[in-house]
């Protein structure tokens, strides 16, 4: 053990999904030394198989009643912030993000809640009433729906490779392939932490921990982590650019379900939920049941090719809020865990909030605290 190669650095981060590296980026764009470790590869958790949606209104459709209105606040906040960090990681990497703003409309399949969920966001001035006959040939019958003209969408996995890029410009390190097995407290609060890999220490001033799903294996509260798994399996979708075309928005919402169009060639059908569920495995049945909900937002996708099926884990916490904190136990962990279905939506703000947190000591919002769980 005593020959392993030691690196420092002033803060680690645990994780290299998207919020591991938004937050790498505030930090360093604050001039903090930061180093992300990652045990696979970046986007290779949650943030890989993410739809890439914007959609705080659509979003509170599946958030509990308790704090709903906070968070969309928080998600429209964070939208208006992946506005201009968009457009710097384009122009400082070179990398196309995927961001854009086109719309997104939701559609109540028959009788259902959904409806009035639309009816309400309508007469809140949220969403405008919005008529559309969605392409679909001679048989179409015109289906009333909500339109959410600000809401969009970004990839992914691109942009977490333009955060990974500018980083790195930026002087921000990242290490990919290195799983933390585990973390050492120093008692002294101001003597370097030290994480522990196969090979290799790393000492830090500061950890924080943004390992998603992954979170309770490196917990180090006094209490049960509260971010628990939550499969989710998704359906590419080959389209023909006509098709694209002929589609009145590029995002269709549902109240179990949802359509993207990702370019003139894909489209995206999202995502079942398995509470509980860590494993990856394609499930027929899972595709199948996608197929027959999409179908009622959309009929013609049951003739389209399937292109590809995939899953990711969500780290799924109770009131879908994240954990943007400092740890109660020891003053050198921060926790930027939890963003459960909102990852993406999320990320700048929690960076923020996260970058805010470690460098002032800036309060954190009621809703992200630690605290709420004791
Ligand atoms: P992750 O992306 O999972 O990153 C955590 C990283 O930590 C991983 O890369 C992992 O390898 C690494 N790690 C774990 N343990 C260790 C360790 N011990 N040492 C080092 N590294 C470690 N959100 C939206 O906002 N919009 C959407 O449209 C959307 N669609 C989704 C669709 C699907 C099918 C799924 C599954 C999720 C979707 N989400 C969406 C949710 C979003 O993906 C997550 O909220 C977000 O990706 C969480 O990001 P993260 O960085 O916390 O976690
Ligand atoms: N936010 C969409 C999903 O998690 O599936």
């Amino acid at each position: 053990m005593s020959d392993q190669p030691i690196t420092e650095t002033h803060i680690a981060i645990i994780g290299g999904g998207i919020i591991g590296l938004t937050l790498a980026l505030a930090l360093r764009q604050r001039n903090v030394e930061v180093l992300v470790v990652e045990a696979d590869h970046i986007a290779s958790g949650a943030s890989g198989a993410a739809a890439g949606m914007l959609t705080p209104i659509f979003e509170m459709h599946h958030w509990p009643a308790k704090g709903r209105d906070r968070l969309k606040n928080f998600g429209q906040q964070s939208l208006d912030l992946w506005q201009g960090l968009a457009e710097k990681l384009s122009a400082e990497t070179g990398f196309e993000t995927g961001f854009e703003r086109c719309g997104a409309l939701g559609l109540a399949c028959g009788v259902d809640l959904y409806g009035d969920f639309l009816e309400n966001i309508i007469a809140k001035k949220w969403a405008k009433a919005f008529t559309t006959n969605l392409g679909l040939g001679q048989k179409q019958t015109h289906r009333q729906g909500a339109l959410v003209a600000g809401e969009g969408q970004i990839s992914p996995v691109q942009t977490c490779q333009a955060l990974a890029v500018l980083l790195k410009k930026m002087g921000g390190a990242l290490i990919q392939g290195m799983p933390v097995e585990r973390i050492d407290f120093s008692e002294n609060n101001s003597s370097p932490s030290t994480l522990y890999f196969l090979n290799r220490k790393i000492r830090a001033q500061k950890i924080i921990l943004a390992n998603g799903a992954g979170a309770s294996r490196l917990w180090q509260e006094e209490f049960a982590c509260p971010v628990f798994p939550v499969k989710g399996q998704a359906l590419m979708l080959g389209l023909t650019a006509e098709q694209a075309k002929k589609m009145p928005v590029k995002l269709l919402r549902g109240p179990d379900c949802y359509i993207c169009v990702k370019s003139d060639r894909e489209l995206l059908i999202g995502a079942t939920e398995h509470r509980g569920v860590d494993e990856k495995n394609i499930e027929e049945d899972d595709n199948r049941l996608l197929l027959e909900r999409a179908e009622k937002l959309l009929p013609f996708v049951s003739r389209l090719p399937r292109l590809r099926a995939w899953a990711g884990i969500r780290p799924g916490i109770a009131d879908h809020a994240p954990i943007l904190d400092q740890s109660q136990r020891f003053a050198a962990l921060y926790y930027a865990i939890g963003h459960y279905r909102n990852g993406v939506l999320l990320a700048p703000l929690s960076a923020q909030i996260m970058a805010e947190k470690i460098i002032s000591n800036k309060a954190v919002p009621a809703p992200f605290r630690l605290s709420r769980f004791t």
